[in-house]
């Protein structure tokens, strides 16, 4: 279709609709009938932002609005005094932000969902080089045998590359956490000042589904980790963030664990799965009527080709990559598809990439403030490998000790040998806790269906309906849960 062209500033022709229905109705949509409707062949070249309720914004592209982006440069990768940080575009030419930090409240908690190939690593990489030149401290993990941020390397405060490295991170952050609580408490001071006297503390995890997926070494013991230092590390300047591919919320460290920091935390969604669409939407981690746009593998409208066309030699459809695309579900335009800016050379480099080193710019990375290096303990200060025989020799030790407590905690709740009250008592008390702070009536309930999923989604054998509901009549007769009628169960009061 021919599209009139935009009156001046942003280059491609567009066409915007705007939408309501009527009173009393909720808006929904098919995006494919939207498309069809309006002889649209490439849906990249649609966007549709909904207020949750009544009204949408359709826009319409001549040509995909996100596929070229000008590449970020290093000097615009420093947040603001607000903690806002510029990481992109949304499809109209509006610049896309994320806060890496909340004056008078603190650190932030966030995840970068997607699947693989969407973009998830340069978008963290991109996330931090900013923080090396805002001046955060960064403690990174990357999982994936520091493979998938190879450039990190020497630009951030901490680094590791294993499950193990990043038990003892966790643990060290934790443990920093809590020290600068009890300092904070008794300067009298409420809230966290940034750099005063301390730097953000930013802890990321890259393929973080490798720690937090079933059958990982240390699932249990890194998602109690996690969640703990998203509970605690929030007012004191320490931030917790993930990226992970994962098809399901539940695949993340077991039925809750992850559920109630990503619904206070921020949440980036890249391209995605249908199942995690549908585990997003159940979860309640996005706002509820919420539509977005599904973002292609690849731009450019689907070919039909007749065997009786004659095919020009070469003649190549032109369909652009998605990666980047993506939606800040926690920003004030959660529908508003944006892509991050290109990061580093698009095509593959052999060894780092020039491009990216170049982004981190030159210099030392901030490091943990010296004050909190002894609850840091070991682990940090000889993270470079090297420091006093004594110093890495504790370091060693705190670590196997961690690991093997982990492990063992891991084997005890995946060898099924829990038994199955056990497990229903620890899904009643997920749910309770997840439930913190919510008053109203049932909260932290479950009904039967909900116990039996949390049962089995626990890691332990599989348990069926009959023995689940023989087990809740027990424990309800020993007053350890309390019916609540209508087949909800809870934690006595
Ligand atoms: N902002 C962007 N703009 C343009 N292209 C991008 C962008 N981000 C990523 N890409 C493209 O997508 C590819 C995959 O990106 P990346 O490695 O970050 O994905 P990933 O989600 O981490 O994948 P994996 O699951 O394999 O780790 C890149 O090599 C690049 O070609
Ligand atoms: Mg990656």
């Amino acid at each position: 279709m021919n599209l009139p062209t935009a009156p001046g500033g942003f280059e491609v022709d567009v066409m915007e609709l705007e939408v309501e229905v009527p009173p009393g109705k909720l808006l929904t949509y098919d995006l494919r009938s939207l498309a069809s409707h309006l002889h649209i062949l490439d849906t990249a070249c649609m966007a549709v932002e909904t207020d949750g309720l009544t009204r949408a914004l359709v826009t319409v592209y001549a040509a995909p609005p996100l596929d070229k982006l000008d590449p970020v440069r290093g000097e615009d990768l420093v947040m603001d005094d607000q903690g806002w940080l510029t990481v992109g575009r949304y499809h109209d030419g509006q610049p896309a932000q994320i806060r890496l930090y909340v004056p008078g409240s603190g650190a932030q908690r966030g995840a970068l969902f997607g699947t693989t190939g969407a973009g998830k690593s340069r978008a963290l990489q991109l996330i931090l080089a900013a923080e090396k030149r805002s001046g955060i401290v960064t403690w990174l993990a990357d999982l994936k045998g520091g493979q998938s941020v190879p450039e990190a390397a020497g630009q951030v405060d901490w680094r590791v590359t294993t499950q193990e490295g990043l038990l003892a991170m966790l643990q060290a952050a934790v443990r920093v956490a809590e020290e600068r609580m009890s300092r904070y408490a008794a300067m009298g001071r409420s809230s966290f000042l940034i750099n005063r006297p301390d730097p953000l503390l930013s802890v990321r995890i890259d393929e973080a589904n490798r720690a937090l997926e079933k059958g990982a070494p240390y699932r249990d013991k890194i998602a109690a980790l996690i969640k703990e230092l998203g509970r605690t590390g929030r007012s004191v300047g320490v931030g917790i963030s993930i990226a992970a591919q994962a098809s399901h919320v539940d695949e993340l460290g077991g039925s809750d664990t992850l559920r109630g920091m990503l619904k206070e935390g921020d949440t980036i969604l890249l391209r995605w799965s249908s199942s995690m669409m549908q585990s997003l939407v159940s979860d309640g981690l996005l706002p509820p009527g919420t539509h977005i746009v599904p973002i292609p593998k690849r731009t450019g409208p689907p070919v039909l080709r007749s065997r009786f066309a004659t095919v020009r030699p070469g003649a190549k459809v032109a369909r652009g990559n998605t990666g980047g695309m993506a939606y800040l579900l926690g920003s004030d335009r959660p529908t508003a598809m944006m892509r991050f800016f290109p990061v580093g050379s698009m095509h593959e480099v052999e060894g780092l990439d020039p491009l990216i080193l170049d982004l981190y710019g030159p210099g030392e990375p901030a490091h943990l403030e010296v004050t909190s290096h002894e609850a840091a303990g070991p682990a940090y200060l000889t993270r470079d490998g090297d420091g006093p025989a004594e110093l890495v020799a504790a370091a060693q030790e705190q670590t196997q000790a961690l690991v093997e407590e982990a492990a063992a905690e891991q084997k005890a709740s995946t060898s099924g040998k829990a038994p199955i009250a056990v497990r229903i008592m620890r899904a009643l008390e997920e749910a309770a806790e997840a439930a913190d702070g919510d008053d109203s009536e049932g909260a932290g309930a479950l009904d039967f269906d909900e116990i039996l999923a949390a049962v089995n989604a626990d890691g332990g054998k599989t348990v069926g309906a009959a023995s689940v509901r023989n087990n809740l009549s027990i424990l309800n007769r020993a007053d350890r849960i309390a019916a609540l009628g209508s087949g909800r169960y809870t934690l006595p009061a």
